[in-house]
């Protein structure tokens, strides 16, 4: 059993941490953080434009800063963006405070996925599949470092994942001081 204050999806572009995450939170009685969209609120502007006008290490800087003050409460659920584990401290952090579920899924499912997708700047490249292979080979052993669960969500759909999540979070979490 793993007690942390939160639960933390983390992940590639496209692995549902955001669909997913809403739909936890519920079953769970957690308050929802969807970073990317609360940075998005905090300044006011797109991920976009955040890295237009702040280049990328603009946009980590203030990712750093919303999931260190997301993770100072508790009873949360944060849908994180997949490169949130870049950065050290974030992984450090996540594993301090959270109990991290670590969605994946295959390059070729992302494409399917996010074909339609014309917002994320990671993907303004015109060969979108090696960008995705770049990133999966620089990020897994990252995510792998800091996922205390493995969850496959290539070829599932959102509600058979949250039929088989659901019981692996009741298994293997509780939240901190639920363990008297
Ligand atoms: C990013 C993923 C995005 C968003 C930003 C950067 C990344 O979030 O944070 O575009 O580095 O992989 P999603 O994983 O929700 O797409």
């Amino acid at each position: 059993m793993h007690d942390a204050p939160n639960i933390v999806l983390i992940g590639p572009m496209g692995a549902g941490k955001s669909s997913l995450g809403r739909r936890l939170a519920e079953r769970f009685d957690l308050q929802f953080v969807d970073l990317d969209a609360h940075i998005e609120k905090d300044t006011g502007v797109s991920i976009p434009m955040i890295f237009e006008q702040e280049g990328e290490q603009g946009f980590r800087d203030r990712e750093q800063l919303s999931l260190s003050r997301a993770l100072e409460g508790e009873g949360r659920l944060i849908a994180t963006g997949g490169g949130v584990v870049l950065r050290e401290a974030n992984r450090l952090r996540i594993r301090e405070r959270g109990f991290a579920i670590l969605l994946r899924i295959s390059v070729d499912e992302q494409l399917r996925r996010l074909a339609r997708d014309r917002k994320r700047p990671l993907l303004q490249v015109p060969d979108r599949e090696q960008r995705l292979k770049e990133l999966a080979d620089q990020r897994e052993p990252l995510y792998r470092e800091v996922a205390d669960v493995v969850f496959e969500a290539d070829s599932r759909s959102v509600p058979e994942s949250l039929q088989r999540l659901i019981p692996l979070i009741r298994a293997r979490w509780v939240p901190q001081g639920a363990m008297g």
